[in-house]
């Protein structure tokens, strides 16, 4: 069963709209390998430039969040519509920082994973446990809870169509990555779990990601571990050269 690589960029709180395009403006067509799928995940606002930015390229463009509903009185929201209407094509689900400021529960993760769906968005759902969690030898355990609750009521196609990224907590933007057996071991587990819900071929088709602290010096070595299907990078994705580095490393 072969997977396409997939490494995405999340940009959080960073970049205006004109830094976005110059960002851009560099990557076009050096962030591009063929057999690697190549996504920004950046800020709403960067959204309209970036999907412009990106056309005729094979760079993806997608959300770092989107609401659970459709339309509403919901101030400060938006909708999986607004998001597809803009050539949009991924949106982050579950960031762990979204969990820990935004109080995002599980059950609003699985909402927002049905809400991209109902809109032909493809969800890049975030898994991972806290340092404490891993110290109490309780990370498969904290990573089945989340990836259960997040596929709850999906299709098996819908399952399939998912992207998971396992985030341990403790290594993000800390300089502190899994090692790559590490994140094997999680993430194979993670495979085993979208097995028990649907089957093998559906588990064999869901890329899973690793994010936390990975760099263009080490993401080759995760990209060889059997089930890791790329990389979820937030500091590493934000220049130029290091995206472009990250996307041939891969
Ligand atoms: O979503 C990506 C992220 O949380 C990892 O961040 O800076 O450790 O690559 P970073």
């Amino acid at each position: 069963m072969s997977r396409t690589p997939i490494i995405a960029g999340n940009w959080k709180m960073f970049k205006t709209v004109s830094e976005a395009q110059n960002f851009f403006a560099e990557v076009k067509g050096k962030a591009e390998v063929e057999g690697v799928e190549s996504v920004i995940c950046a800020p709403y606002t960067n959204l309209p430039a970036l999907v412009e930015a990106a056309r005729g390229t094979s760079i993806a463009i997608g959300a770092q969040n989107v609401h659970f509903e459709d339309n509403g009185a919901y101030t400060g929201e938006i909708s999986g519509g607004m998001l597809k209407e803009l050539g949009v094509k991924y949106v982050i689900i579950g960031h762990s920082e979204r969990r820990a400021y935004f109080a995002e529960t599980d059950e609003i993760v699985n909402k927002k994973v049905h809400a991209a769906f109902r809109h032909g968005l493809t969800p890049i759902v975030c898994v991972g446990e806290k340092l404490e969690e891993r110290e109490a030898g309780e990370t498969k355990e904290v990573c089945k809870t989340q990836t259960e609750a997040a596929f709850e009521g999906l299709s098996q196609e819908q399952a399939a169509a998912v992207v998971i990224a396992y985030e341990p907590i403790w290594a993000i933007g800390t300089g502190k990555s899994s090692t790559s057996e590490d994140a094997q071991d999680v993430i194979g587990y993670i495979r085993g779990i979208v097995a028990g819900l649907y089957d093998e071929a559906t588990a064999n088709a869901v890329r899973i990601q690793y994010g936390g602290s990975v760099k263009p010096n080490n993401v080759a070595e995760y990209m060889g571990q059997a089930d890791i299907d790329g990389a979820l990078v937030g500091g590493a994705s934000l220049e130029p050269a290091s995206y472009i580095a990250l996307i041939e490393g891969a």
